[in-house]
């Protein structure tokens, strides 16, 4: 089944992998994103089944834009996938300078997704056969190290899937949280402790959603924990 999909994040890193991979695949994509100039050159850029729209994650009115001029092109919205998110190293004991950390995490990795689901929720229930795919995290189902705002927000966004889930059942709407560890893009730019080539790639998390889209709801997981380590 060929869908229309909202993607978040589209700019780089996973989002735009899943983008790329799903462009080719003949599904009618529109991508949310901060700097389309991102794209430029790209095979997203230009084409009539691809949509380019501003998005701002910590602003609902932008997630209510984009589901309207989505609508507008394309008549309908049958998936979304989240992937926008931010990271920090902010810890329990954050320092003065950290203070709004924790509250920035909030804000994009929970309440984005939250906002712009709440806003493209009546389509998704209309199409019948909607998806809802969320890139959470390891870090939403265990805490490691001595970070605490980013595990925060993915448990938090765990939460959010599983509501998702159980409000959505009746109406066809099926849920997956996909939970890896390290991923091959800039949000990992700075690990040392594993090597970019040993994470899991972005081109493999596209893979798995691309097989998601093509399942029956019967059959659709609801996580997809994925780690390029071994989890003690
Ligand atoms: N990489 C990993 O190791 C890893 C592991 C587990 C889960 N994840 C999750 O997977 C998702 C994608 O991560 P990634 O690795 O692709 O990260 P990335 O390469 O850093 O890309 C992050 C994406 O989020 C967008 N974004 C950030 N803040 C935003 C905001 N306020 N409004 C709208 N868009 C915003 C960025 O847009 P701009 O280009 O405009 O900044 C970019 O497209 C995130 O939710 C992340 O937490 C990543």
């Amino acid at each position: 089944m060929r869908r229309t999909l909202l993607i978040s994040g589209a700019s780089r890193g996973i989002g735009r992998a899943i983008a790329m991979r799903l462009a080719a695949e003949g599904h009618r994509l529109s991508l949310g994103v901060r700097a389309p100039e991102r794209l430029a050159g790209t095979a997203l850029e230009g084409s009539p089944q691809v949509l380019l729209h501003p998005y701002e994650a910590t602003d609902p009115s932008s997630a209510e834009a984009w589901v309207a001029d989505t609508i507008e092109r394309f008549g309908a919205i049958d998936g979304l996938i989240h992937c926008a998110g931010v990271f920090s190293r902010t810890g329990l004991l954050f320092s003065a300078a950290e203070a709004a950390e924790p509250q920035r995490l909030w804000n994009v990795n929970l309440m984005g997704p939250w906002w712009l689901t709440r806003a493209a929720w009546p389509w998704l229930a209309r199409s019948g056969e909607g998806r809802i795919i969320t890139l959470v995290s390891m870090s939403g189902k265990r805490v490691k190290g001595s970070l605490a705002a980013y595990p925060v927000s993915k448990f938090a966004l765990m939460a959010l899937c599983e509501s998702m889930r159980q409000e959505g059942w009746e109406s066809g709407i099926r849920v997956t949280a996909i939970c890896p560890s390290w991923v091959n893009t800039e949000m990992a730019a700075a690990v040392t402790a594993i090597p970019p080539l040993a994470m899991t790639q972005p081109e493999d998390l596209a893979a798995q959603v691309s097989l998601l889209l093509a399942l029956p709801a019967s059959a659709v997981p609801f996580e997809l924990a994925i780690s390029c380590q071994r989890e003690h």
